[in-house]
């Protein structure tokens, strides 16, 4: 028989201590991630949920524990930059958005030293751009886009060298409902489209039933688990926008 295949995130017994204030902000955690699984990690202010997804993102290094991603241990791995930019995405709370570049160019620095060349890494951020609804917004640069907008263009950038895991940590917590719904629409079409393991911080009920699972933190360890509350309660994301033409 055939072995089952690895999750697409796996931690066992991860530990993260901040040695100077004495706190395990990730204390002992293990959960698995099954490919193409969206879960929602909710939990009070300062449970460890961002310090989990920094040590997913390899930002950060665990005090003690295993992280193995589609069952290869992270530190097996010789160049985690390379991991960085092309095995996970990343997008946070605020977009972290360079304000000088126009969206194009916020989306193609994601490409930068990959060995993508220009012309391709324009015509790829281009298509990105396209695909969260931003065709006609290339040329703008943050400031002259609303949030909701921004955050999109932060999507596009994470999903710039194609990763199949997608981390984001409170990626609707400075939008309104409108936008963050607009948001949460775009994450499930994404994850269809392109068959993406999410895994998403968020402090919203409803944003966190967007997801299939919902994995809570407590004092840096995983107190229970649910499966999403009913569908009744459920957000309805809205329709995709439909990709629009590529302009110069
Ligand atoms: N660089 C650091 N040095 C020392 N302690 C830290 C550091 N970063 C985080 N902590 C502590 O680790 C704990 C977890 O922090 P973390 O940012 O992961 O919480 P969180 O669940 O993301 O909170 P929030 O919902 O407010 O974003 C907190 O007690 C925090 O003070
Ligand atoms: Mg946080």
């Amino acid at each position: 028989m055939n072995n089952p295949p690895a999750p697409a995130i796996e931690t066992r017994n991860l530990t993260r201590t901040y040695e100077d204030s004495h706190v395990r902000a990730v204390d002992g955690v293990s959960l698995q991630i099954a490919a193409g699984e969206w879960v929602a990690l909710t939990g009070p202010s300062g449970s460890g949920k961002s310090t989990l997804l920094h040590l997913l993102a390899a930002l950060d290094e665990p005090t003690s524990g295993e992280i193995l991603v589609n069952g290869r241990n992270l530190k097996a791995y010789g160049n985690l930059d390379h991991y960085r930019s092309h095995d996970v995405g990343l997008v946070f709370q605020l977009h972290n958005l360079l304000p000088n570049l126009n969206a194009l160019q916020n989306v193609q620095i994601a490409m930068v030293g990959t060995g993508v060349g220009r012309r391709e890494s324009a015509a790829r951020a281009a298509e990105l751009l396209a695909s969260v609804g931003l065709a006609a917004r290339t040329k703008l640069r943050p400031p002259e886009l609303s949030g909701g907008e921004r955050q999109r263009v932060a999507i596009a950038r994470a999903l710039a060298n194609g990763p199949p895991i997608l981390l984001a940590d409170e990626p609707t917590g400075s939008l309104d409902a409108a936008a963050a719904e607009s948001v949460m629409g775009l994450f499930t079409s994404i994850r269809a489209q392109r068959d993406l393991t999410i895994l998403l911080v968020t402090h919203d009920p409803l944003v966190a039933a967007c997801a299939g699972r919902i994995v809570h933190m407590k004092d840096g360890r995983l107190v229970d688990e649910s499966e999403a509350v009913p569908a009744a309660r459920r957000l309805v994301p809205r329709p995709a926008p439909a990709p629009s033409p590529i302009h110069d």
